[in-house]
């Protein structure tokens, strides 16, 4: 796919099919997370894959999430998603993205930022190849759990999730708040 058509065509994905994607896939939409720009050259992103029983766990605790919030809906609607939450929308792999964690809000900043530009070369290298996506920080409401599940140390800061897979389909592209950069962008000389 032409460079820009990556961009645009990029959708938060919710709905997977089931086929397993290849190890090599992954790493090579990982490697180009690990080309991304990070603070002082740091490289300060790590990832974790996860599928099978770990990933069941996952969606057993995101599932609990989305039973509270969810509390006000309909009963359809409310068993609708959180049957989507326990699966991730049948993705068959979730990436965990994480960052060195740090008290001092200028580095805390610094790698967040870092891992986050990682994030979205994972995101665009996926869509590339014909995956999908979806950025996700609500599953981090439970993440006295995620630590625990995946055995992730306080010196990392879980920067966001999020699953991989086939998707049933890419939605277009969702309007934009200012598609002509009136109010997004000033010009100064
Ligand atoms: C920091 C961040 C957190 C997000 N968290 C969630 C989330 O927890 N659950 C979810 O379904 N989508 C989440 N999203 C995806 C957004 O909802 C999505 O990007 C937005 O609605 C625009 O849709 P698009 O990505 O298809 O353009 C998140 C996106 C970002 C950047």
């Amino acid at each position: 796919m032409e460079f820009f058509e990556v961009i645009y065509g990029r959708r938060a994905v919710r709905q997977y099919k089931p086929d397993p994607v290849r190890r090599e896939d992954i790493l090579k939409i990982l490697d180009a997370a690990n080309y991304a720009p990070s603070g002082m050259n740091n490289q300060q992103w790590e990832f974790i894959v996860v599928s099978g029983k770990k990933k069941i766990q996952l969606g057993d605790s995101y599932a609990i999430i989305a039973d509270g919030y969810t509390s006000s809906w309909d009963q359809p609607q409310r068993d609708e998603f959180i049957g989507y939450a326990r699966t991730y929308g049948g993705a068959p792999v979730l990436i965990v993205v994480l960052t060195e964690a740090s008290d001092i809000r200028g580095i805390s900043k610094m790698n967040l930022e870092s891992a986050s530009a990682a994030m979205e070369n994972l995101l665009l290298a996926a869509r590339a190849m014909g995956l999908g996506t979806c950025w996700m920080t609500g599953p981090l409401q439970d993440e006295p759990n995620i630590r625990r599940i995946l055995d992730i140390p306080d010196n990392k800061e879980i920067v966001a999730l999020t699953p991989l897979g086939y998707p049933v389909s890419f939605p277009e592209a969702l309007p934009r708040l200012d598609p002509e950069l009136k109010e997004k962008v000033r010009w100064v000389e």
